[in-house]
């Protein structure tokens, strides 16, 4: 048994979507009972494999001797670029990338003597316990002839172009002509907004334990958002079937992007365990992790914006100028959300790109909507300023009523709405307008709001759903739980979709042996594994109607399927409730103890989605297509600034969502706060610094990194607004996980400009830059 799932108490008389329920495996997090990915310690004959990493970001290794670390006690390998065990395909050659699924890096390590950044593994010591593991890497010599390195894109050795693409998005994306908009405009604003580089951390680092249970069977138990991605990625780089590869992940303490990615820790483990024929754990140590598992890039933003005196948009000028990789084009998509934000008429959005020594950085919580909104809500705050008309104001005026980039409508928008219930819920009214005038004592009191949006992003996955006689049910797909509650949801789901209590529900996940569905991330995790155990066990009931309307001892004996409908555990007539059974009543006379059902469920504006609509409105489901799907809401803050120590405390917040339908108002509004305390830490406090002689992180660990504790977050104030969306998918799930950090930067930026009439523009808003 994985873990023992604990139920609180739920209205019996509603179904349980959309009631509070706590975490069925918040009993087994708290008490120690969840296993996560470095916690496999019962394999047999186990082995702990350290990584030797370079201090140099820039060079060649000339020797590496190993004699002493070979003699150290408990030492069963060494590697080195010169005797790793070679992989069947590499990231490294562009014709393998192409196999991959994902692989976030065109780089793999230890594949020859060069030296691209600081943290980049050189070595794999492999012992019987962690401390000799690590004693022996202590005792290696690393050799390294340094060459001067580029620190970042502002280095001025480095050389900035414009890519053909940054991953997602072409270099360069206009629409209408901008720059003659932009040079007529009666209102010209023009800003530049920087955003130091941070680091996901989450609490549990990235960990890989793998297991050659035969020589052809390897499982892994990874830290990863998507086992399923993991899974292919480890197969083709290590020449073996996909079948032949399983990837679990039950537990994971938080991952915001950088789990989402297979990284080269995780290929790693099983190459060494190979050679050793032993399982092998392999997890990173705090410092590693910040040189191991990407990050959110160091970047600079230039707005134009352009506007008529009565403060409505004409054009939108974005640049965007960030550090990216020796061997990758990419950069996070920040134009994505300034170019749909409002109503629009002209926009043009570039990416610079500078290679650095560095490795490539990565998708981050909202990964280019969250500084790109830090930029877009700041200066629409400037606008609001000069023009003298309400930051909310001016948002309504240009607020887009259908999606700008495209013309289509959208699925749904209640931006609106939350606007309005965000001021009521912070007194946006009773604030005076003017900035510099409110005072707490000594302290400048200001309000700041911004707006937040992400968009609905396509995906697939199936889900099974067993159904026994007596009552209970195994439900699985092979999502990744990021710690937000995923067990608890479906858990919720498949108890209403099967007219069960959530105490007979077992909800079964992480694991490659398990329905496959893609990955847990971009907000789509809820959305597209609700739909499915939804539609799962809609597949059951219609194979129980099926067997009813055939037997002659049912009450629905030659009853048209179609006429038959499922209430509670029971299915009837539609037209006569009062005819027809409980359903373990058709499977004991059919002589079935389980039954099985699967289904496909399908998310966003990509699939004709006639599944996703088929329950909520079917003479909608061809236009699902046709429509732009995003999910929004709105932030507000007050904070505190000492104008002598330049300190910014953030007093009160508020957050309100329009998110589509809330599964559990407990674990979203969690999931909300979480990711606004996020967005304060990226806001007040998170920047991870780069030695620009030595391209070296400088503060590469929780003493040195600052991430908000208790003490600086005040009582927030979450809520969201009711919607119904048709059109996502089956249950109207739009995700929560990542609109929660957009926009925040903005409105404390937003407020200290309030309280000080000091527009800050570069994140993070330290003291140093307030005074
Ligand atoms: Mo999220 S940054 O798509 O894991």
């Amino acid at each position: 048994m994985e873990f023992e799932p604990t139920f609180s108490e739920t209205n019996p008389q509603a179904g349980v979507v959309g009631q509070p329920m706590s975490r069925v495996d918040g009993w087994a997090k708290v008490t120690g009972h969840a296993t996560y990915s470095g916690e496999y310690n019962r394999l047999p004959g186990l082995v702990h494999a350290v990584l030797k990493t370079s201090d140099v970001a820039k060079g060649r290794v000339q020797n590496i001797d190993t004699s002493a670390a070979q003699r150290a006690p408990g030492v069963l390998a060494i590697f080195t670029h010169e005797n790793l065990p070679k992989l069947a395909k590499t990231p490294n050659s562009p014709d393998d990338r192409k196999a991959f699924v994902s692989s976030p890096m065109s780089f793999f390590p230890m594949a020859s003597d060069q030296i691209y950044y600081a943290g980049q593994p050189v070595a794999v010591v492999v012992a019987d316990t962690l401390e000799r593991a690590q004693y022996a890497a202590s005792l290696l010599k690393v050799s390294i002839a340094p060459e001067v390195p580029v620190s970042s894109y502002f280095d001025p050795k480095a050389q900035l172009y414009i890519p053909k693409t940054v991953k997602y998005m072409p270099g360069v994306t206009k629409r209408g002509d901008a720059q003659t908009a932009f040079a007529s405009a009666p209102v010209q604003l023009t800003a530049t907004y920087t955003h130091a580089t941070i680091h996901h951390n989450p609490m549990e680092p990235g960990a890989t334990t793998a297991h050659w249970e035969a020589p052809d069977r390897l499982t892994v138990y990874d830290a990863t958002q998507g086992v399923l991605e993991t899974q292919k990625t480890l197969a083709a780089m290590l020449g073996l079937a996909t079948e032949q590869v399983r990837v679990v992940c039950k537990f994971i303490g938080g991952g915001f992007g950088c789990k989402a990615w297979v990284w080269p820790h995780t290929v790693l483990a099983p190459l060494v365990a190979r050679a050793v024929g032993r399982p092998v754990k392999l997890v990173l140590t705090r410092p590693q992790q910040f040189t191991s598992m990407g990050h959110r890039e160091e970047q600079s933003q230039t707005l134009r914006l352009g506007a008529t005196r009565e403060g409505k948009l004409l054009a939108l000028i974005h640049d965007k100028s960030s550090t990216t990789s020796p061997w990758d084009d990419y950069a996070e998509t920040n134009s994505r959300i300034t170019n749909m934000l409002y109503a629009l008429p002209t926009f043009e959005g570039t990416y610079h790109l500078a290679q650095a020594n560095v490795m490539t950085s990565t998708s981050t919580r909202a990964p280019g909507d969250m500084p790109g909104a830090f930029a877009i809500e700041s200066s629409m705050d400037d606008l609001a300023y000069q023009l003298g008309i309400d930051p909310i104001q001016i948002r309504l005026l240009n607020y887009a009523e259908k999606d700008p980039t495209n013309g289509h409508p959208w699925s749904s928008k209640s931006l609106k709405q939350c606007y309005q219930r965000g001021a009521e819920l912070m007194g946006w009214n009773q604030r005076n307008p003017k900035n510099g005038q409110t005072r707490d004592g000594k302290l400048l009191v200001g309000y700041g709001m911004a707006t937040a949006s992400y968009p609905v992003h396509n995906s697939q996955g199936n889900a099974r759903v067993r159904l026994y006689a007596d009552g209970h049910a195994v439900v699985q797909a092979g999502a990744t739980d990021l710690g937000t509650g995923t067990y608890t949801v479906m858990t919720q789901v498949a108890a209403d979709s099967l007219g069960l209590p959530p105490e007979n529900i077992r909800f079964e996940l992480g694991d490659t042996n398990l329905p496959s569905t893609q990955w847990s991330g971009g907000s789509t995790a809820a959305g597209r594994v609700s739909s499915s155990v939804y539609l799962a066990a809609q597949d059951v009931w219609q194979r129980l109607i099926k067997l009813a309307v055939m037997d002659s001892k049912s009450p629905l004996f030659r009853a048209k399927p179609a006429d038959v409908v499922m209430e509670k555990s029971r299915l009837h007539l539609k037209a006569d409730p009062s005819k027809g059974e409980a359903f373990s009543e058709i499977m004991k006379r059919a002589g079935l103890g389980d039954i099985e059902g699967s289904a496909l469920g399908r998310y966003g504006s990509g699939y004709e989605a006639a599944q996703a609509t088929a329950v909520a409105d079917p003479s909608k489901k061809d236009h699902a297509s046709e429509h732009s799907m995003h999910a929004f809401g709105a932030h507000f803050c007050e904070v505190h600034v000492d104008p002598e120590l330049g300190t910014v405390r953030v007093t009160k917040w508020v957050s309100v969502i329009a998110g589509g339908r809330i599964l559990n108002p407990k674990t979203a509004r969690s999931q909300v706060m979480g990711g606004s305390i996020f967005g304060i830490g990226a806001a007040l406090m998170e920047t991870t610094e780069r030695d620009p002689h030595y391209a070296r992180y400088t503060n590469a660990d929780l003493a040195g990194y600052h991430v908000p504790v208790n003490a600086d977050i005040p009582d927030m104030t979450v809520e969201f607004i009711d919607e119904h969306d048709p059109y996502v998918n089956a249950m109207g799930v739009k995700g929560i996980g990542e609109i929660s950090i957009v926009g925040t930067s903005a409105a404390v930026a937003n407020a200290v400009f309030h309280a000080t009439g000091r527009r800050l523009r570069s994140v993070p808003m330290t003291p140093d830059k307030v005074l």
